[in-house]
């Protein structure tokens, strides 16, 4: 895998102006309904992570569901496409089920053939709901007519829907993007998810053919709220949270039932704690935090490729400064392949912290 820094946000259009006075508290909870009403889904807070490939693999996801405050989170995408997908699949990326926070399975397909079986699967080692990927923009995918490419087809999203739907009682959510050239269909997929018995929809408040760095247009989460509410169906807004005080905004503005995080979370994952009023993290979390992930990444004796991910974390990681500690040996870093250089590296951020006056000596340790 070959590390890449995640695209920064420009400020987002149509958002409005946060109103700092007001007080910071968690957005409500948020309950999700299947067709079984006895596995409603409630997620504590209406905060998301959001899936995010090559990022928040298991490790990085229970590290930052540990830190509090995250209402739910799912896997990366499973792709079903010429097979059923065994239960190991999904044991092995879901991990042990956690009872604080709902973490469902994202599955993404073309067609439903293998779907419901798979689904089954999902549900079988424990996935208390299932998100279905439409959204996804990368060339290798849309051109199988899976992800984001359902978006110009809402007849055969609606048929991932329905299959998925009818081959579970418990939630089944769509993640769907606002269109791939432009948003004349929006209406029409939302339509597509709510009569096929989707029990919300989370809208990535972009185009396919926008890039990440373009500017969220939440004015499409206003409309897809309005929509659905009509419907009964929650829509959770996602793109162009950049900062804490972005989620009340984004809730502010559009109205929505909760919200998603993505790239902000992976640069600070104390992103949730602060929008429900807590303190930043001090160097000292942020650092607690690296370490484990690097420990539970790269445990002795494990599977050296993991680098590329702690190389993939570094790059993008700046709770509490940390981004000012990595700079000077960033380049450094990216060549190496050794573990231990890591280990050794990351052994000596606190004497970094230190010199660069990164390290606050009083700071808040909040567990
Ligand atoms: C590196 C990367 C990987 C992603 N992988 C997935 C994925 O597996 N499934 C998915 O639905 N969305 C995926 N996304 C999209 C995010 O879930 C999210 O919709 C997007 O980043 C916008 O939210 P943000 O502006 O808060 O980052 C990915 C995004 C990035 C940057």
């Amino acid at each position: 895998m070959t590390a890449v820094t995640l695209p920064r946000e420009k400020p987002s259009s149509g958002n409005g102006e946060a109103d700092r006075t007001a007080p910071v508290r968690a957005p409500p909870p948020l309950t999700l309904c299947g067709t079984d009403p006895s596995r409603a889904v409630t997620f504590p807070t209406g905060m998301l992570l959001a899936p995010m490939e090559g990022i928040t693999d298991r490790c990085y996801r229970d590290l930052a569901l540990d830190l509090g405050h995250v209402g739910g989170a799912c896997s990366e995408f499973q792709r079903v496409s010429s097979s059923v997908l065994p239960t190991k699949v999904f044991r092995r990326e879901l991990g042990p089920v956690r009872d604080d926070v709902p973490v469902g399975v994202q599955i993404m397909a073309s067609g439903t053939e293998y779907l419901g079986r798979s689904v089954e699967n999902a549900v079988a080692i424990g996935a208390p709901w299932i998100d279905l990927n439409f959204g996804c923009p990368v060339k290798r995918v849309v051109n199988k007519c899976a992800g984001s490419a359902l978006l110009d087809h809402p007849d055969a999203l609606h048929a991932i829907v329905a299959e998925t739907v009818a081959a579970t009682g418990v939630p089944v959510t769509a993640k769907i993007r606002a269109g791939v050239q432009g948003d004349a269909l929006l209406d029409d997929v939302l339509d597509a998810c709510a009569d096929a018995g989707a029990a919300g929809v989370i809208l990535h408040a972009r185009l396919r053919r926008h890039s990440y760095a373009e500017p969220a247009q939440w004015e499409w989460i206003s409309r897809a709220t309005k929509r659905l509410r009509e419907r009964g169906v929650p829509l959770i807004g996602n793109g162009g949270i950049d900062t804490a005080s972005d989620v009340q905004r984004m809730l502010d503005t559009t109205d929505c039932d909760s919200v998603m995080i993505g790239r902000a979370a992976f640069k600070n994952p104390w992103i949730f704690r602060e929008a429900a009023g807590g303190a930043p993290p001090s160097f000292d979390e942020a650092y607690a935090f690296a370490q484990r992930y690097f420990d539970e990444l790269l445990p002795p004796g494990g599977n050296p490729r993991a680098v590329a991910r702690f190389k993939q974390f570094l790059l993008n990681y700046a709770a509490a400064g940390f981004d000012r500690v990595i700079a000077p040996d960033r380049d450094r870093l990216l060549r190496e392949h050794d573990p231990a250089i890591f280990r050794a590296w990351l052994a000596n951020t606190r004497a970094t912290a230190v010199s660069l006056d990164v390290r606050e000596p009083n700071a808040h340790t909040e567990g």
